[in-house]
């Protein structure tokens, strides 16, 4: 028998084999076995989740030789002529292929005539919304009242585009995206029916990958197949999809960890080797955050895996927060990227360019609500200067300051504005400076939302220029960051002086531990 493609040979003949839809099966079984039925059924749901495959499952429910049921007995010659494909009363039309008003009327002209062989004429009609506007018209008439032995049986994916005037005349059935789950378990069955030696992590990589559609996934399945010599593996899977394993990533995160550019640019080199598709590798790295925040919560959830809950110590739980945001956004933006690589690797720079911890220290506060800080003193604005700037900009800067907490920014685009300093601020024009190693942080969307909210703030249309420097800027983040290494210096001072403290250091020879004073 030639050989035939997964989806085709395992279509689901009967309702028990089909995988999920449960509340569609138990509506319709219940329907059958009442005898409830109706004249036209409209199955709706994404490519490849089993419309076509219910709807062929239904033509034989009606026209079963042991009468209309539920449950076929597949073996009578209709129930046999229907899955042939050989039923003189099933007209299966593709309504993305005749779409035009002659090809329906011709459909329908002999709608009247009662069926050869069956009980019911089925009329099956695939992506249904394609049909025009005309050939619609048409089949309203019909479809207000058809002869008693006909039955609609309508499937598409995008219901939006029917007129209401068909919906309201059809009994609806939304199949659902089948899970990955479920996938995963229906490719192991079919793997160990098929003897074909499988990883169950490769199965549920093909699963994930099919993104809810069955069909999708046999098809992968087929490739796997034929692309590993029979037998599955994760490893030859992650080729064939050009994903990569979250293993793969970790020196990647290592190099994140303890802002190591160098070494985080061999390992996106490394990774660029494989050539892997970088929307999915972005999705493993937004997954593998996602773990190490939940490890960083209940370091008992760990599946014994040692080397991601070492790293997951290794940054703080806003850290984390951040980078997980900065990935979505990443993910978001790649397909605006000229090259899905050079999409990936901005987004690892502005992972690497952004220490949120720099930013905010309120751990409460769900946004970085900087209080409005003093002016800083005149040694500070001195000491921040002397390793940057001139002056004057520190004086436009204390503004800058100022006005920062007004604004209401956040995520993002709160810190690339708290990275900056105010250049020029005139009538309607604002001018800030970032510094030319900050310049991953910097895109439209983020400038845009700072230039909305100037904007909003002073009541009128700012329009907002960022411009690269070279220098380093006493910035609003970098002030604070100064700041606090002051009150931390001054902090740890005011505890080395206690005397109860230097008792305990002299009684036991101990050692203040200054990194945990915050
Ligand atoms: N729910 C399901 N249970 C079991 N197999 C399924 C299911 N959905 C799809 N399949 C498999 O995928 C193949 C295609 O399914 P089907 O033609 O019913 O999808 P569809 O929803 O009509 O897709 P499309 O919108 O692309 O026409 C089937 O032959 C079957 O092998
Ligand atoms: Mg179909
Ligand atoms: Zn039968």
């Amino acid at each position: 028998m030639p050989y035939q493609v997964l989806a085709r040979k395992w279509r689901p003949q009967r309702f028990e084999d089909m995988v999920g839809q449960e509340v569609i099966l138990r509506m319709l079984t219940n329907a059958l076995t009442q005898q409830r039925l109706h004249h036209a059924y409209l199955f709706t749901g994404t490519r490849g989740v089993g419309k076509t495959t219910l709807a062929r499952i239904l033509a034989k429910c009606f026209n079963c030789e042991t009468g209309v049921t539920a449950t076929p007995c597949g073996t009578c010659p209709t129930c046999q002529a229907i899955e042939g494909g050989q039923f003189m009363d099933l007209y299966e039309v593709d309504a993305a292929s005749r779409t035009k008003v002659e090809d329906t009327r011709e459909l329908l002209d002999n709608i009247l005539y009662p069926p050869t062989q069956g009980r019911y004429k089925i009329y099956l009609i695939d992506e249904v919304h394609m049909l025009s506007n005309h050939s619609f018209n048409a089949l309203l008439k019909t479809l207000e009242e058809p002869p008693a032995h006909v039955k609609f049986l309508l499937a598409t994916t995008d219901p939006k585009r029917l007129p209401i005037t068909i919906l309201s005349r059809c009994l609806q059935f939304h199949l659902r995206r089948i899970t990955p789950e479920q996938i995963a378990k229906h490719l192991q069955h079919i793997c160990s029916t098929e003897n074909i030696s499988s990883e169950q992590p490769a199965l549920e990589k093909l699963a994930k990958a099919a993104d809810g559609s069955l069909r999708d996934a046999l098809s992968l399945l087929d490739q796997a197949i034929a692309y590993g010599q029979g037998c599955i593996t994760q490893e030859e899977v992650q080729t064939l999809l050009g994903c990569v394993a979250q293993e793969d990533l970790l020196p990647l995160l290592q190099a994140l960890a303890q802002q190591k550019g160098n070494e985080l640019f061999q390992a996106l080199a490394d990774l660029s080797e494989r050539a892997p598709d970088f929307q999915s590798v972005l999705e493993e790295l937004i997954t593998l955050f996602h773990r190490l925040a939940i490890m960083q919560m209940v370091p008992t959830s760990t599946s014994g895996d040692d080397s991601l809950l070492a790293l997951s110590q290794q940054f703080t739980p806003e850290d984390i927060q951040i980078y997980y945001q900065i990935a979505l956004l990443g993910r978001r933006d790649l397909p605006l990227a000229p090259s899905p690589q050079q999409g990936f690797e901005m987004t690892v720079l502005r992972l690497l360019a952004f220490k949120p911890s720099a930013v905010s220290t309120e751990k409460t506060s769900p946004k970085p609500t900087v209080k409005p800080a003093p002016h800083p003193t005149p040694e500070i604005v001195n000491k921040v200067a002397t390793h940057s700037s001139p002056a004057p900009a520190i004086v436009a800067n204390t503004d800058w300051r100022d006005l920062l907490p007004k604004l209401e920014l956040t995520g993002m685009a709160y810190a690339l504005a708290a990275n900056c300093t105010l250049v020029k601020l005139t009538e309607h024009n604002v001018e800030l400076a970032l510094s030319a190693h900050h310049e991953p942080m910097l895109n439209q969307k983020l400038k845009e939302r700072i230039a909305e909210a100037l904007s909003r703030h002073l009541d009128k249309t700012i329009q907002l220029d960022i411009s690269l420097t070279a220098e380093e800027l006493p910035t609003p983040a970098k002030l604070q960051q100064h700041e606090q290494k002051e009150q931390l210096a001054a902090a740890a001072k005011t505890i080395m002086q206690d005397p109860k403290v230097k008792q305990l250091v002299e009684m036991y020879d101990a050692a203040v531990e200054v990194s945990l004073i915050n």
